[in-house]
Parts: C-alpha cells; sequence; structure tokens
C-alpha cells in the first residue's frame, strides 16, 4: 500500500466529527491538521481532535504531509478556504454547497484549475446504495421516457437550530436556507436523473424563523428532456418528514424516502429488497442524525481519485448545477417570473 494520504480540515463544527469517523476508519487517510478561524476555539479543538489546530491559514497549509484539505466551514466562506488550499497546491474535497452563488463556485473552479488540483464536492447521498440502484435504472432506460421527477424535503429546525448559529440561514454565509442548506442534497439526486433543467419557477417565504433565507418554499421545474419536476422544501414543516424522491417515467417509477426505496414498480427489473436496507438516515428533525457511512464512501474515492490521477466521483462542474438551480429559483421568486437557466 502507498503512504497514507495527510488530511486536514478547515472548521471546527458538527460535521468535522464525521470526518473524524470517517478518517480513523480508512487505512490510506491520517489526519493531520484543523485549521477555525476563532483563536479561542485553538485550544478547546485541540483537544477535541488530538491534532494541531491552527487559527492562522498558512501555518495550517505550511504543515508537512498534507495533501489534501477538506472544507467544513460555513458555506459562504468555502470559496475563500477553497482558494487558499488551492493557492498553495493542495487537493479539496468541499461540503456542500460549493459555494451559495454560482459566481462563486466559478470563481473556486478556475482556481483550482489554474493551480492543478483536483476538487470534489460532499453529496454524499449520491453513493447511498438504493440511489445507485435508481440511477443504474434510469439510465438504463428501465422507466422509459421520464415524465416527472419530484423532490420534497419538508423539513425542521428548532428557532436555537437558527438563533444559536451565526451563519445558517444568513444569505451572505448560508446562501439562503431551506433549499440551499437542507434541500440541496435532494435536489442534486434530482438533477442528475432528469438532466438539464431549462426554466423554473419558484415561490419562497420566510414564514416562522427569524432568518433572512427561506423557511418554506416551492418551485416547478422544467427540464430541457421535456419532462417536469416540482420540489417542496422548509425548515418550518413540523415536525419534519423524511426527504422523498419520485422519479415516474413512461414505463415504471421508483419513490425513495429518507434515502432508502419504498416504492419500485419498473417492469422487467427485480425489485430490490427493500426492507432490509441501511441507510445513512433522515436529517429530517435532527441534522446530526445522519450517519457517516455515505461520507466515508465520497472520502475513500476523494483519495483513490488523488492516488490514481483520476476525477472525483462528484467533481465541481456536477455540484454546481444543484447551486444554480436553487439561485434559479429564488432569483423566480423575487421576480415572480418565470427564470431560464
Ligand atoms: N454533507 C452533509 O450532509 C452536511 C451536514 C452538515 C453540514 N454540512 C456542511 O458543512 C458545513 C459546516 O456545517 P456545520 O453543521 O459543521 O456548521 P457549524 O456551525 O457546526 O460549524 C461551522 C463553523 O462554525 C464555527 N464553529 C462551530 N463550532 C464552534 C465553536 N464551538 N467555537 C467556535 N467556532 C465554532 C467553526 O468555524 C466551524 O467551522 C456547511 O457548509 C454545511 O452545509 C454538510
Amino acid at each position: 500500500m502507498s503512504s497514507p494520504i495527510g488530511i486536514g480540515i478547515i472548521g471546527t463544527g458538527s460535521i468535522v466529527n464525521n470526518y473524524i469517523k470517517c478518517i480513523s476508519e480508512l487505512e490510506e487517510a491520517n489526519l493531520v491538521a484543523l485549521y477555525t478561524k476563532s483563536s479561542d476555539r485553538v485550544k478547546s479543538a485541540e483537544k477535541q481532535f488530538g491534532v494541531p489546530v491552527f487559527s492562522n491559514v498558512d501555518e495550517f497549509l505550511a504543515q508537512n504531509n498534507l495533501d489534501l484539505v477538506c472544507i467544513c466551514n460555513e458555506s459562504g466562506r468555502h470559496g475563500e478556504a477553497i482558494k487558499a488550499a488551492a493557492q498553495a497546491g493542495k487537493h479539496i474535497l468541499s461540503e456542500k454547497p460549493l459555494e451559495v452563488t454560482t459566481d462563486k463556485v466559478d470563481e473556486v473552479i478556475k482556481v483550482c484549475n489554474e493551480n492543478g488540483v483536483k476538487l470534489g464536492c460532499v453529496l454524499q447521498n449520491r453513493c447511498s446504495a438504493d440511489y445507485v440502484l435508481l440511477e443504474t435504472a434510469v439510465k438504463d432506460g428501465k422507466l422509459g421516457k421520464l415524465l416527472m421527477g419530484n423532490a420534497h424535503i419538508n423539513w425542521y429546525r428548532s428557532e436555537e437550530y437558527y438563533s444559536g448559529s451565526d451563519w445558517r440561514g444568513t444569505l451572505q454565509y448560508d446562501g439562503g436556507a431551506a433549499f440551499m442548506n437542507q434541500g440541496i442534497h435532494t435536489i442534486d439526486l434530482l438533477i442528475n436523473l432528469m438532466g438539464e433543467v431549462g426554466s423554473v419557477y419558484g415561490k419562497v417565504q420566510t414564514r416562522v424563523h427569524r432568518i433572512e433565507g427561506e423557511d418554506v418554499g416551492s418551485a416547478i421545474l422544467n427540464f430541457n428532456g421535456g419532462a417536469i419536476g416540482n420540489i417542496t422544501a422548509g425548515t418550518a414543516l413540523y415536525p419534519g418528514y423524511p426527504e422523498r424522491l419520485e422519479i415516474y417515467g413512461e414505463k415504471g417509477s421508483v419513490l425513495m424516502e429518507a434515502g432508502k426505496i419504498v416504492e419500485w414498480n419498473v417492469p422487467d427489473t427485480t425489485a430490490p429488497n427493500i426492507t432490509s436496507k441501511d441507510g445513512d438516515g433522515s436529517g429530517a428533525a435532527d441534522p446530526t442524525a445522519i450517519g457517516h457511512q455515505n461520507h466515508k464512501t465520497v472520502l475513500a474515492d476523494m483519495l483513490m481519485a488523488i492516488q490514481e490521477d483520476r476525477s472525483p466521483m462528484v467533481g465541481a462542474d456536477e455540484a454546481r448545477k444543484a447551486v444554480a438551480v436553487i439561485n434559479a429559483i429564488y432569483d423566480s421568486s423575487k421576480k415572480e417570473k418565470l427564470v431560464q437557466l
């Protein structure tokens, strides 16, 4: 086996615990250091994570054997972190969204290309076993011509979830709320199956939480292939229901709930055993309820991509798509008209 790949993490918040578990379970991964923007967090973070923690980004990036930087800070700060890592010649695996606007996503793609480093994005639900079954069926044409694809992320977050954070629900650092933070995973799965989106009509509202972003919203999508789509998303929809993905084709349909197939009606295929699947769970009501297995698959793929000098499973161009659709939905809601992508 070649020597382990040294990993540094930018951010010391709740999602970092997932990475710590993944790294400890992957032989080819070695945690080197972390970076936090708050100097008063350094000591407690070193105690928590057991490796050196820096509040100076240059010192963090200068650590020996640092090959890959995982971006786990606030969404609207991903860009500055990605740029710093890319300019230091490090490969990058960023949490979703890559950035909160398409202009900012394009900037990070450019800087990574200029510096010859790989940029992967964590949209980990793409590698759940059930989703892969559905993806294969759709891509093999088993559902026939696609007619309609729906994503429903009708979740709930408490007021404390937002009031206890200086970035969640803000336009600058979260890019919005229910669509950009929570809904993006299922929206990404939907677009990946249904193809390019031509136009959207969206309506988003802030009804319950004291935040800038939306806590309830709905959108109609027109896919370039002719199919239509519906998205509903929220973080005010008590008590929070498992997210659903529905794909309807001319020949058959498949429904998923909380990452698992709950209906498989596809002629000439064997229905998967839909009662015995382990999954990563749903963050419908509790953001900490997600497991780490899909994150581990994404990280393992990124390590292989570095070793084999190939593209990661979800690269930047793929990750850009959901950010573009979500921003078009926001734009449509503001203008009260159909927006072309
Ligand atoms: N892929 C997923 O399913 C998933 C799940 C959760 C979060 N995320 C993404 O990960 C990123 C970070 O989210 P998070 O939930 O970890 O946010 P978080 O609020 O827990 O942490 C974000 C940042 O806040 C600061 N912070 C957190 N706790 C701190 C403390 N005790 N003292 C000082 N500073 C502190 C740190 O700078 C940290 O990097 C976001 O981009 C989010 O979209 C992805």
